[in-house]
């Protein structure tokens, strides 16, 4: 069984038939069932137009649309359409909508325009779901259901009387007594010492920093304020159609929301992903991405959306290359994706998207968007075996978001520099580069079944999460600034690194941040040299703790820089270069040789080679097989053109 009741990879994209004239959707479904598409998801912003007038639903069009859809053999991941509320609503019940952190509320006019909090805003979305639910959860057509969409895109707090009352809610319930919240955040300092839960009020605007422990705290409650606002409408769907999937739609590495606990409540992942096609590296970052997707549940998900070429929300908006738009949707394939789809079906024509690409360009079919539209629905068709594989990986990245939090609060930090997006990228970009697949874990996750286990950065770290490092029995490397506090933002006793600290067998003395643009030169024990930037830390090794690097001149010359004890490397800098880390601790570790540029990855018994550059390249294949995309037997060297793929189902492999 694939993610959804449709068989193969479901390939389609958003339709907004609300915005076109009937007359246009015979043709949309007649274009989408020559291009192949399996699935297309409808409704995401049609409230205002399924209910025009309180409790005055409007489902006519969307019976014709659906129907039309499944007589064309296309499935539908039918929205609750609760992404805006419409202006009725709104004018009702004006606290519905968002107030920022200046205490202004905003204004109708665009989307996601409500508060998380607002319970007349959830009452009416989960009426909503239930009427959907109710009209077609027996629709042929129905396949999964949207939930929201986006959740946080724009509305990610909200600083409204109903939020802080909430807020309060959710602290009562974690600490019980004021005093809990009043040890937990730390109050003796600066005079914070609360008297009453009343007292507390979100983290708005203040005349200096706010409290970090506040401020972690306030991530915490916005992401599960939302994740509440899901669950709610999740449920109502579930009473009445329980074997329909639900999902909703994640966007990608994303700081608001915590996306282990967001996929613990959804029956599939599914992901938006819009790497720059003027940004040489985005193939790699979102890459990191997608491996992300495919761990949070160790399931198969789904790319919900994409562009087929430009997007219009940057400030230069770059087109595609030919042949980039099927390259980057085999490269979700390749990370575990069963699916591809876009935003959108067809071109708008008015709205802040009309210049967003679609599948169906305003040009119409004879356009080259509409020919890689038709191409790349052929292509998945050739790849639907490999519908549900596997990737097994050797190497975990371990990241959460709670440490992500506290690491990026502002104004009170060592050095603002430690951004955790770039971190887990520094590790990843290398493994990526060697053809090495890795999986990404959440703190505290059993890790037993990898050889290296590498944990970018834990500056949050409970004492469960350092047992589960300490039971790593493959190579296990910690970055610097892990282990720093618990999880109310409190420094560890004794400082650095805290629980890890028998673990690692070194102490911490002080952290050494580096200004910008200063490296700090560092020699490997086996001679090499290197450098730091951005950050280093006086280290304290305990005894029988091995030294592999060294700084060198400057006010920490002579002082260890990396460190190893057992099958722990605890790293006291930012290396410039992680080669020799990497060399030494994916010694026997299979990778895949390629061409910079060029992605190797393999998924169950298939081997996707993934050339992301702009010249031909030649690859000696590790196995021969036959490629699915042109259907011809390979063995020894695969000459890849420029932006092309191969995907090898290996020989003899089942
Ligand atoms: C997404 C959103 C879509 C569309 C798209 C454009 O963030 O979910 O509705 O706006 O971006 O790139």
């Amino acid at each position: 069984m694939g993610l959804t009741r449709v068989p193969g990879l479901l390939y389609g994209g958003d339709y907004n038939p609300e915005q076109w004239p009937e007359e246009v959707w015979a043709e949309d479904v007649r274009l989408m069932a020559e291009a192949g598409v399996t699935m297309v998801t409808v409704a995401v912003f049609a409230w205002s137009r399924l209910e025009p007038e309180p409790g005055a639903y409007d489902f006519g069009w969307l019976d014709r649309v659906l129907g039309l859809l499944h007589e064309h053999g296309i499935a539908a991941d039918l929205a609750t359409a609760t992404a805006t509320p419409p202006p009725w609503l709104v004018r009702r019940h004006p606290e519905v909508m968002p107030v920022d952190a200046a205490g202004t509320r905003l204004e109708f006019g665009s989307r996601q325009g409500y508060c998380p909090s607002s319970p007349v805003f959830r009452e009416h979305a989960v009426r909503l779901a239930t009427a959907m639910a109710t009209r077609y959860g027996d629709h042929p057509a129905l396949a999964l259901w949207h939930v929201g969409n986006e959740y946080a895109d724009h509305t990610l707090e909200c600083f409204c009387p109903e939020s802080a009352r909430h807020f309060r809610a959710w602290l009562q319930a974690r600490y019980g007594t004021v005093g809990g919240l009043n040890a937990a955040w730390g109050t003796s300092c600066w005079g914070q010492h609360y008297t009453g839960f009343d007292q507390v009020e979100p983290p708005r605007r203040a005349p200096g920093p706010v409290n970090p422990a506040q401020l972690l705290d306030w991530r915490r409650f916005c992401s599960d304020a939302l994740l509440e606002l899901f669950t709610a409408e999740r449920d109502a769907l579930r009473a009445v159609t329980p074997d329909v999937p639900v999902t909703t739609n994640f966007m990608s590495i994303l700081h608001g929301l915590d996306y282990w606990a967001w996929a613990e409540a959804e029956d599939l992942v599914s992901d938006d992903a819009y790497p720059d096609p003027a940004d040489p590296s985005s193939h790699m970052a979102v890459a990191l991405s997608y491996d992300l997707m495919r761990s949070l549940k160790r399931r198969p998900w789904l790319l919900m959306e994409s562009a087929p070429s430009a997007v219009s929300w940057r400030e230069v908006n770059a087109p595609k290359p030919p042949g980039v738009m099927r390259l980057h949707s085999l490269q979700a394939v390749a990370h575990g994706a069963d699916g591809v789809m876009f935003f959108q079906w067809r071109q708008a024509r008015y709205g802040p998207e009309k210049f967003h690409s679609a599948l169906v360009p305003h040009g119409g079919t004879a356009t080259r968007g509409w020919r890689d539209t038709l191409r790349l629905g052929a292509d998945l068709r050739r790849l639907a075996e490999v519908a549900g594989g596997h990737t097994s990986a050797d190497v975990a990245l371990v990241f959460g978001w709670d440490s992500w939090w506290g690491l990026e609060a502002p104004e009170s930090m060592p050095s603002d520099r430690l951004r955790l997006k770039d971190l887990l990228l520094s590790w990843y970009a290398p493994l990526h580069a060697r053809g090495i697949a890795v999986d990404l874990a959440p703190p505290g996750a059993d890790l037993s079944g990898y050889r290296v286990v590498i944990v970018p950065n834990l500056y949050l770290c409970t004492a469960e999460q350092a047992e589960a490092l300490a039971a790593v029995t493959g190579e296990l490397v910690v970055g610097p600034f892990s282990g720093v506090v618990d999880e109310a933002d409190q420094v560890h006793d004794g400082g650095a690194p805290g629980p890890l600290r028998d673990l690692l067998g070194v102490a911490v003395e002080e952290f050494w941040p580096l200004p910008d643009g200063l490296t700090q030169p560092l020699r490997h024990a086996g001679g090499g040299a290197g450098a730091a930037r951005t950050w280093a830390e006086w280290l304290r090794p305990d005894q029988g703790t091995a030294v592999l690097a060294r700084f060198e001149g400057g006010d920490l010359d002579g002082l260890p820089a990396i460190t190893r004890k057992g099958n722990a490397t605890y790293l006291g800098c930012l290396p410039a270069d992680l080669t020799p880390v990497l060399d030494r601790v994916l010694a026997g570790v299979p990778a895949i040789a390629v061409p910079a540029g060029v992605e190797a990855v393999r998924r169950g018994r298939h081997l996707f080679l993934l050339n992301h550059t702009t010249d031909e390249q030649r690859i000696t294949l590790p196995y021969p097989g036959r490629d699915l995309l042109t259907d011809t037997d390979l063995r020894g060297d695969a000459v890849l053109a420029p932006r092309d793929a191969v995907v090898l189902r290996i020989e003899g492999d089942t």
